[in-house]
């Protein structure tokens, strides 16, 4: 994957700029500033005469070209709205709207001018943030499995952002460091996801893994196989990779950023790299989708790639929960009994609801590293869709100040979530005659009694869990989105002081 490189950089004297693109943030203002008056002779007064006929109005995410001169080859002009309007939201249109126009254009070099935006705007920083954030994640393209990568393939190789009046060039460096890590992360995630089910098996996660761990000198990577799962007790886990010809993993990211004995932030990925619904067969309408269903397992790569780019110090243990879930001869069936790692026994009545079955034995497992939080990120229930549609992360939990984190998290990052109860009547709907837990509920909430079952897994610690089923892909155009690692990476710099 190629990096995009993103900078902050001092104004230099109009006749002394070369750049293919001179990208100019616009605002709603009835008379331009002096720099933005000094550009417009520059161009021959192109600029005003734009605006003066009413073809850019500087509405929230409006772009236009403009022909440049001398060095300035072209000119884009991203609107920005009234600036004391600024909100969150606007950030984000405004970043993805100059990202978009910016990375599919032919220059391969940009400059950013941000004298339009008012530095009396709350939080400059967050926009240049969102700018590089978005700047990363337009530059990716999947391309593993296509034959001869497209016509459209990316030209743009560096972009420089001049803070001007806005903030100090140091805090632009950290805004459009924590950006592009973060638009790094989530590519990382997109491309895992992307990736077909013949190709990224539990295996070639933990090959994945592996790679990671050398990208970092922080970071540290062990793998159990099936007979070390076995050896420990994980049978929930490994009941779901028995109808499979592909062995289960179980990997585990060890990231240190702070002295050893820190207690971690844990992440715990559900990484089903084919859900068919086992013997509980999904229908075939679909069903490809189902490639995606270690979209949490994906989330847990892209924000550990994160935060050793940011070099966040903390401490941080993630666990990938791998399995495919196949029908076979020797797949698990509708009223079978298995023991969890916990000890607690479950009566599998839907082999479909595999999601939470190895996720509950990774959840014991991270116990031994006495973690100061653990967040579960999960593609686990269709229920979450009917719910939030695809705009917000389910997020549940057992700790009001985490949930509260996390949903501060999303909204800075722009990637929100939305709390649902786990109340003790719910719980209910878990009762079997046969075991200690059903793997489904009875009826509603299926979302909920999903992460009910989690719940039995996790009393040890303060723990949320994120229901990513609506939010890690879209179906058209179909694709990975990257969610959640913006909401996670903000939460884990917000853990690390660096927010
Ligand atoms: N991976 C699915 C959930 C899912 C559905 C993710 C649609 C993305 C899009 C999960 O393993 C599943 O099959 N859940 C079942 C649970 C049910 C059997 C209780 C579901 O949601 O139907
Ligand atoms: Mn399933
Ligand atoms: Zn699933």
């Amino acid at each position: 994957m190629s990096v995009l490189n993103i900078t902050a950089k001092v104004a230099a004297p109009l006749d002394q700029i070369k750049t293919q693109a001179l990208v100019v943030l616009m605002p709603e203002r009835k008379s331009l500033g002096t720099r933005l008056k000094e550009l417009d002779k520059y161009l021959g007064g192109t600029l005003s005469r734009t605006i003066t006929n009413g073809d850019f109005l500087s509405s929230i995410g409006s772009t236009c070209w403009l022909p440049g001169t001398q060095g300035i080859h072209r000119v884009l002009l991203v609107g920005c709205g009234s600036m004391n309007q600024r909100t969150v939201v606007s950030d984000k249109k405004i970043a993805e709207a100059l990202a978009r126009t910016l990375v599919s254009s032919n220059a391969k070099d940009a400059i950013v001018w941000t004298d339009g935006v008012s530095p009396k705007a709350a939080q400059p920083e967050r926009l240049l943030e969102q700018i590089a954030l978005h700047l990363t994640l337009s530059h990716y393209q999947y391309s593993q499995t296509l034959n001869h990568r497209k016509k459209s393939a990316r030209t743009l190789r560096r972009v420089s952002l001049t803070p001007a009046n806005l903030c100090t060039p140091a805090t632009a460096k950290r805004a459009l460091d924590a950006g592009s890590a973060t638009g790094r992360g989530a590519n990382l995630t997109r491309e895992l996801v992307n990736l077909p089910g013949n190709i990224c098996t539990p295996r070639y996660l933990a090959g994945e893994a592996r790679k990671l761990a050398k990208q970092h000198a922080s970071l540290s990577v062990s793998v159990l196989d099936e007979r070390k799962m076995a050896d420990l007790g994980m049978h929930s886990l490994l009941s779901v990779g028995n109808g499979s010809e592909q062995p289960s993993r179980l990997i585990t990211f060890k990231y240190q950023g702070a002295p050893a004995k820190t207690r971690p932030y844990c992440l715990v990925g559900k990484g089903i790299t084919f859900d068919t619904g086992g013997i509980s067969l999904k229908p075939g309408a679909k069903m490809d989708e189902m490639k995606f269903d270690m979209g949490g397992a994906a989330s847990v790569f892209g924000a550990i790639h994160a935060a050793a780019l940011l070099k966040l110090p903390i401490n941080i243990v993630g666990v990938v929960a791998a399995a495919e879930n196949m029908p076979s001869g020797r797949a698990t069936k509708p009223g079978d009994v298995i023991t969890s790692l916990s000890g607690k026994t479950i009566e599998i009545l839907n082999t479909d609801a595999e999601g939470r079955l190895v996720l509950c034995d990774a959840l014991t497992y991270v116990s031994r590293f006495s973690p100061e939080e653990v967040i579960d990120i999960a593609t686990l229930t269709g229920a979450i869709i009917v719910a939030l549609g695809h705009e917000a992360t389910g997020i549940f939990s057992n700790d009001d100040h985490l949930a509260d984190s996390l949903l501060a998290a999303g909204s800075r990052a722009h990637d929100r979530g939305w709390r649902f109860p786990i109340w003790e009547e719910y719980h209910r709907q878990l009762e079997s005659p046969f075991a200690d837990l059903a793997n489904i509920g009875t009826g509603g909430a299926g979302s909920i009694t999903a992460a009910c079952f989690l719940a039995e897994f996790a009393e040890d610690y303060k723990w949320a869990h994120l229901d990513i089923a609506g939010t890690a892909f879209r179906s058209s155009p179909k694709g990975a989105t990257g969610r959640p690692v913006p909401m996670l990476v903000d939460y884990l710099r917000e853990r690390a002081g660096r927010r």
